[in-house]
């Protein structure tokens, strides 16, 4: 029976007829003389009225039953959606178990919901998100391909460090010791040599020990890298993915981010070009804020919203010193003691979502800056050989999926929007 059913949205906007829908049970009252049940489906809910003397048996119904109806839809305003289904027959019904979650009981951040996440990512809530996340995922490849990048997939098994060996997780690989990968960024540089643009989508691992707002341990990386290109030029590629990403979404999810009640003003801001703030600037702001922060320490979290709070679009923050990026940064021949790396951060306090910038493109230069990290030159042997063959200027960048995701629906923790989260104490469901 279950084959004849229209979508939920599709009966709402019929709004009259005889039809079948399929759903779970959202919500349920049961008054004197008729039951009230909220069906859901993937498109949205319907109420469902029964006439309580010839369902009897429903009457007990647990949240999160599986049903079948059939019925007529009549125009109701008091109604979400403005109709509600008179239902004629039942047509199947999975009878749930008392369900554990009380959407209206829950605070929506609480352990808990994290505990029994397998079922919460039922909610309408969750059911928001991932739709947003899922457009969020299609712009991304849909402004690279449009721009000329070709998608590629580099190894998540991997031998050396990207961003420091402090978050490596070690993987038992037969009988030797890998890593998960932190970054596919050494891959892309190798991969531009055929093909000149390239990116991936993939998810890059860091054995971060802190529960922070906005880390994970397993996060999905958006990841670029363009031939005979400046930090200049992967600025732009930054503006031009972010800004497309959130006018898709826009566009196509303005449904789900009033139900999540994000307000959608500093979203249609974010269009290029976004401001550009210099590493010194930023210093200079921080101060006068009352930060202890000198020339040449690293911008932490705190810094970083207290920065972001202050703009209504995105921020370009770039030229770092040497020693707040990693190693393959290119310093800036004009002023070495800076490099050519920018990060963009979020407005409303969310912070950093891209890290990137120019490579060195030189094998010397390349060696000589790994050794004065204090890093051996041998792990990084085919990243340096790279640097051997006909190499040229270039850039790329990696973005933080999760986190601009976060900001899109407006979410207080990375978590939120992603629908199986990995943090340090949690690995299941
Ligand atoms: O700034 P990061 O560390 O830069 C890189 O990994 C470069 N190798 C990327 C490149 O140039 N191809 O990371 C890039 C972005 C950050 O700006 C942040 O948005 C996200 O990845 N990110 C995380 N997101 C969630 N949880 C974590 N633990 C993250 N670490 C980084
Ligand atoms: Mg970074």
């Amino acid at each position: 029976p279950y084959k004849v059913a229209i979508p939920i949205q599709e009966a709402l906007r019929r709004g009259e007829g005889k039809v079948t829908l399929r759903g779970w049970v959202h919500r349920k009252r049961v008054l004197k003389e008729k039951i009230f049940i909220l069906l859901r489906d993937s498109t949205g809910v319907i109420q469902l009225v029964l006439p309580r003397d010839k369902f009897k048996d429903l009457e007990d119904l647990n949240l999160e039953s599986a049903l079948v109806v059939t019925g007529a839809l009549v125009k109701e305003p008091r109604a979400p959606g403005g109709v509600e289904m008179h239902v004629a027959s039942v047509d199947w019904v999975y009878r749930g178990e008392p369900y554990p979650i009380n959407e209206d009981a829950v605070v929506a951040d609480s352990e808990y919901l994290l505990d029994v996440r397998h079922l919460w990512i039922r909610s309408r809530k969750m059911q928001a998100v991932l739709k947003i996340r899922h457009t969020v995922f299609g712009a991304i490849h849909e402004y690279f391909r449009k721009n000329g990048f070709y998608e590629v997939h580099p190894p998540m098994f991997i031998t050396a460090a990207v961003e420091g060996g402090a978050t490596l997780f070690k993987v038992q690989y037969f009988d030797k010791i890998v890593y998960l990968t932190q970054s596919s960024q050494f891959y892309l540089e190798a991969l531009i040599y055929g093909l000149e643009k390239v990116y991936t989508i993939a998810p890059s691992f860091r054995a971060e020990p802190s529960r922070t707002r906005r880390h994970l341990t397993e996060f999905w990386h958006a990841e670029m890298e363009i031939a005979w290109a400046g930090m200049e030029d992967a600025v732009l590629v930054g503006e031009g993915v972010i800004s497309h990403v959130v006018e898709k979404v826009l566009d196509e999810r303005q449904e789900e981010l009033r139900l999540l009640g994000r307000r959608i003003e500093p979203l249609e801001k974010a269009k290029p070009p976004f401001y550009r703030v210099s590493y010194d600037e930023a210093v200079d702001i921080l101060q006068k804020k009352g930060f202890e922060i000198g020339w040449g320490d690293d911008i932490g979290a705190d810094e970083e919203r207290a920065l972001s709070q202050d703009f209504d679009k995105p921020i370009v923050l770039y030229g770092f010193p040497e020693k707040v990026k990693a190693f393959y940064h290119r310093n800036n021949p004009r002023r070495p003691e800076v490099t050519l790396s920018f990060d963009v951060l979020l407005p409303e306090g969310y912070g950093e979502v891209i890290g990137g910038g120019e490579r060195i493109y030189q094998a010397e230069e390349l060696i000589e800056k790994i050794k004065r990290f204090g890093l051996n030159p041998q792990d990084y042997w085919w990243y340096i050989d790279l640097r051997r063959y006909g190499s040229v200027p270039h850039s790329g960048f990696g973005l933080g999926v999760d986190r601009l995701t976060m900001w899109i629906v407006g979410a207080d923790h990375i978590r939120d929007v992603v629908p199986f989260p990995r943090d340090v104490r949690r690995t299941a469901p």
